[in-house]
């Protein structure tokens, strides 16, 4: 299917309402993605026609429900190209998911006197578990620090590798300076030294096809609301002889292969030991669709698309007075900025009273906001359903902030 980007935009019902009296401009999507209708109409038809607690009973419902939950994870294999749908595990989110590696494999394999290298451009999802994980061993963080353009300073990245680093934890794509980072390079020169490799994918996923294969990490994380899916489903990748290996940080109901009161509990093979308790059905089957629309439009398409709007942004801003951009040339999705020395906080605020949403705040990446020396940012991003005249009304908006504030 080729990409038309009026037909995007209808088959996204949030697009059409009104914010403040004014056409919705959503440029927020970094933060969370807006839903298409086929992924709304998923979760829907599920409680509807199919809802029933999965693996749990043989009636018709439950096996019909678990078999569509299964599928969607043959499905995500394929869309990451795993080797095989057991290296899915479905978690709540990015979040989650680099908490159940931290508590499963970094309990078993980080100890007193080891470290974790991680970057100063991090979420602080992937900052806090490692710090928690560090607490707990008495191991410790190594940082990646930043180049003065908003890349990271990869000459420094093998001094900090020593016998005792146990993994490098590390952004696809940074959500405040759209960096996208040398991944793949970065994990052979990891591996090398023995060093296993997780990667944060929240920001990358819905921008550029990801090959955990030809990557070669070791762990690989994304949210479905970044997505266009679901919130509240995510997922976690990773290279089958590592979770066989892992133990659940988790224990309850579906993790189990046996449970005795005198005799102890042994668990469920991999992945499932790892999901206890419901899973959220209808998100992973509304992932499954929305990974079924972008599939539909084909990420190259949207990617393509994404990177003609980038520039247009890029340029198109240049002509804001007094505008600070944060961040490289070359990024994926989203502009971090500030207006003159008006907090970001009533940047925001008036932007929205136009009807344009942008994300103001720390963006969960503090260290960063203390590298530049702010305490917030602007962050305006881009999805395959926004366009050049909402690029339009962004630097519109900007310029009357800007005359009415100085
Ligand atoms: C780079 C990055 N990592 C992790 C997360 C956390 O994702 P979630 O809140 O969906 O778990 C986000 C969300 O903004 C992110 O941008």
């Amino acid at each position: 299917m080729s990409f038309s980007i009026d037909q995007v935009r209808a088959d996204f019902p949030i697009l059409s309402r009104e914010v403040n009296g004014q056409p919705l401009v959503y440029l927020d999507s970094a933060a969370s993605a807006q839903k298409p209708q086929a992924v709304i109409d998923a979760e829907l038809d599920f409680y509807s026609q199919g809802n029933a607690a999965v693996h749990r009973g043989i009636h018709t419902l439950s096996a019909e429900a678990t078999q569509l939950m299964e599928s969607v994870r043959q499905q995500v294999a394929g869309f990451l190209n795993a080797k095989v749908p057991e290296e899915i595990v479905f978690v709540r989110g990015t979040t989650e998911g680099i908490n159940l590696v931290a508590n499963s494999w970094g309990r078993a394999n980080v100890q007193a006197g080891d470290n974790i290298i991680i970057s100063a451009m991090e979420h602080h999802a992937n900052i806090v578990p490692w710090q928690m994980l560090c607490e707990q061993t008495g191991a410790t963080l190594r940082v990646i620090p930043l180049n003065a353009d908003g890349t990271l300073a990869l000459e420094v990245f093998p001094t900090l590798i020593d016998e005792r680093t146990r993994l490098l934890a590390i952004t696809h794509v940074s959500n405040v300076l759209g960096t996208e980072n040398p991944v793949r390079e970065m994990i052979a020169t990891a591996h090398q030294a023995g060093i296993k490799v997780l990667v944060d994918g929240a920001q990358a996923i819905m921008h550029h096809a990801v090959d955990v294969q030809a990557l070669d990490c070791d762990f690989y994380l994304f949210s479905g609301h970044k997505i266009y899916g679901p919130t509240g489903i995510g997922v976690l990748y990773a290279r089958d002889e590592i979770l066989q290996d892992m133990q659940p940080w988790e224990g309850g109901g579906s993790m189990i292969a046996t449970v005795s009161l005198t005799e102890g509990t042994t668990y469920a093979a991999a992945p499932w030991r790892f999901e206890a308790g419901t899973p959220n059905t209808a998100g992973i089957i509304g992932l499954g669709a929305a990974l079924r629309y972008v599939g539909s439009l084909g990420l190259k398409e949207i990617g393509e698309y994404e990177q003609m709007l980038m520039r247009y942004a890029q340029q198109a801003l240049t002509i804001v007075p007094d505008l600070t951009v944060y961040g490289p040339d070359s990024r994926l999705g989203v502009i971090a900025f500030n207006l003159g020395k008006h907090h970001a906080y009533d940047v925001g605020s008036f932007l929205d009273n136009y009807g344009i949403a942008v994300r103001t705040g720390h963006h969960c990446a503090m260290p960063l906001m203390a590298h530049y020396q702010v305490p917030a940012m602007c962050r305006a991003s881009f999805a395959m359903y926004n366009t050049e005249e909402e690029v339009d009304r962004l630097v519109a908006g900007l310029q009357r902030i800007h005359r009415l504030l100085g």
